[in-house]
């Protein structure tokens, strides 16, 4: 089944052709540019944005695939969770081609695009059989959760952020130091060579039940204690400040994941979204499977970590797999608080 994906949920103008589990093309249009000057999305710029370039994605898309849009089984869109106007761009496009084409469109929730990120193969590479239930970390710039999946289709939402996203933190603290976006990408440069010891700086909701996170004691901590310093200290010290700074968002997400699995023994681990291109969250994560005895699951790629549609069309085909669930078209509307 030939399946064309289509997200513009966030910065990420995204297409792809996904036939069954396998890539055929994955194009992203990134806005990283536009949106740097202001150190975060500016939404109705990335709106902007995506309507002017996702016609010409769709086409590269196809291309790569070496596809005609005839030969597609099923368009499937990201309905939410997301910003609002950039989703209804992706939802247009989606009901445009549908009609022009006669196509069936499945909606999909974004967080279950990047939990299902893991089923991807490309080419030989293909993924190991996938042992369940899984407890899946979903850490990105909008979201940080502990989903529970007990198999496809079947998630419960075993903690979330209470404020900021792990990855929200990153590009704050990042403002902070002025450094530039995504923060994420530039703190893990800069942490390479500093000492994560530098600073102690602290782990949210420690000794309360439940598993969820919360970083903005952690970003406020941080802005205060920058305040105190000479801004010569700063410079001189950011590989070390950053260092720092990554380190107490990992020991939080490592608090509660580790919370998570002594409470709920899954059968595995995977780990999803944009923060998850960090090689030191990406050891923990690997540190946490051997303390525990158990398989971790991450994407195939490291780019398949930030948004992409592939992801998108793995979830509309479980869906679509699961008792068709297509869209009327008078249901093609956003939903940027989706629950999944
Ligand atoms: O999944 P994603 O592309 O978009 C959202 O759905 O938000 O994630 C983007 C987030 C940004 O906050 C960015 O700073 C963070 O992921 N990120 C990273 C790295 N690459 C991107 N964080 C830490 N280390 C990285 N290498
Ligand atoms: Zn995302």
């Amino acid at each position: 089944m030939k399946i064309l994906a289509v997200d513009t949920s966030c910065d990420d103008t995204c297409v792809a052709v996904v036939e069954n589990l396998e890539i055929r093309s994955n194009i992203i249009s990134s806005q990283i540019d536009l949106h740097k000057t202001w150190g975060g999305v500016v939404p109705n710029l990335a709106k902007r944005a995506h309507e002017d370039r996702i016609e010409k994605i769709f086409e590269l898309a196809l291309k790569k695939a070496k596809t005609k849009v005839e030969e597609i089984d099923l368009i499937a869109v990201t309905k939410g969770p997301g910003l609002a106007p950039c989703l209804q761009v992706g939802l247009d496009f989606a009901k445009k081609i549908s009609e022009k084409y006669g196509k069936e469109v499945v909606t999909v929730n974004h967080v279950e695009g990047h939990v299902l990120s893991i089923l991807l193969t490309r080419g030989i590479l293909k993924n190991k059989e996938i042992r369940w239930p899984l407890l899946v970390l979903t850490v990105s710039g909008g979201h940080t959760k502990l989903i529970w999946v007990e198999k496809i289709g079947e998630y419960e939402t075993l903690g979330e952020t209470l404020d900021d996203a792990a990855g929200e933190s990153l590009d704050k603290a990042a403002k902070m130091l002025g450094l530039g976006y995504p923060g994420g990408v530039v703190i893990e440069k800069l942490a390479k060579t500093g000492d994560k010891n530098f600073w102690k700086l602290p782990i949210a909701m420690v000794g309360r039940d439940g598993c969820n996170f919360s970083f903005s004691g952690l970003k406020t901590s941080f802005f205060y204690q920058l305040k105190k310093q000479d801004p010569k200290f700063i410079v001189n010290n950011l590989n070390n400040l950053a260092a720092s700074f990554q380190e107490a968002v990992m020991l939080n997400l490592k608090y509660q994941m580790t919370k998570a699995i002594e409470l709920r023994k899954p059968a595995g681990l995977a780990a999803v979204g944009g923060v998850m291109s960090n090689m030191s969250m990406r050891k923990m994560i690997r540190q946490l499977g051997k303390k525990f005895s158990l398989p971790v699951y991450f994407p195939i790629s490291k780019s398949l970590n930030t948004d992409n549609a592939a992801m998108i069309a793995v979830a509309g085909y479980y869906k679509y797999l699961n008792g068709k669930n297509v869209a009327k078209m008078e249901d093609l509307d956003r939903d940027p608080k989706m629950k999944l």
